[in-house]
């Protein structure tokens, strides 16, 4: 676990410092604005879809690190992906970091974002994590108003 943590570090710092696909689509065919009510930051995700895939994603706004580098893995994770793969990642992601103390397993398709399996022990983390995820969900179903993660 240790090993795990030091790359939740690393990768953490890197996409909180440089965060992947932070930018605006102009022709997006589905976007969302997520809300973290708990401290404030807000997000919007912009996702262009084409025969059911996911042909651009990317988002714009200032959070924490963990939110940004979660909203930027989820970019670099989803683009190519097809819509029902990038719900079945959504909903394995959103498990990862709910998951009890003790369930250790990572489903495969989630990839690098393994490192975030450690958030489920820090529980106002797991809003910051789940921000983009929810938002993203949002988007998908083309819900009005505001994500939440209450
Ligand atoms: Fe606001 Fe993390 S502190 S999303």
């Amino acid at each position: 676990m240790s090993d795990l943590r030091d790359l939740y570090q690393e990768v953490i710092i890197d996409h909180g410092r440089r965060p992947r696909n932070l930018r605006r689509l102009e022709d997006a065919t589905h976007r969302a604005d997520g809300y973290n009510p708990l401290c404030g930051d807000r997000l919007t995700l912009y996702v262009k879809t084409s025969g059911g895939v996911v042909e651009d994603i990317c988002f714009e706004g200032s959070g924490c690190a963990i939110s940004t580098a979660s909203s930027s893995m989820l970019t670099e994770l989803l683009k190519g992906k097809r819509e029902e793969e990038a719900r079945a990642i959504l909903a394995a992601f959103v498990s990862l970091v709910t998951a009890p103390l003790d369930d250790d397993r990572v489903p495969p398709e989630l990839g690098k974002l393994a490192v975030f399996a450690g958030v489920k022990e820090f529980p106002s983390r797991v809003k910051c994590a789940t921000l983009a995820w929810h938002t993203l969900e949002a988007a998908l179903d083309g819900r009005e108003g505001e994500a939440s993660t209450e």
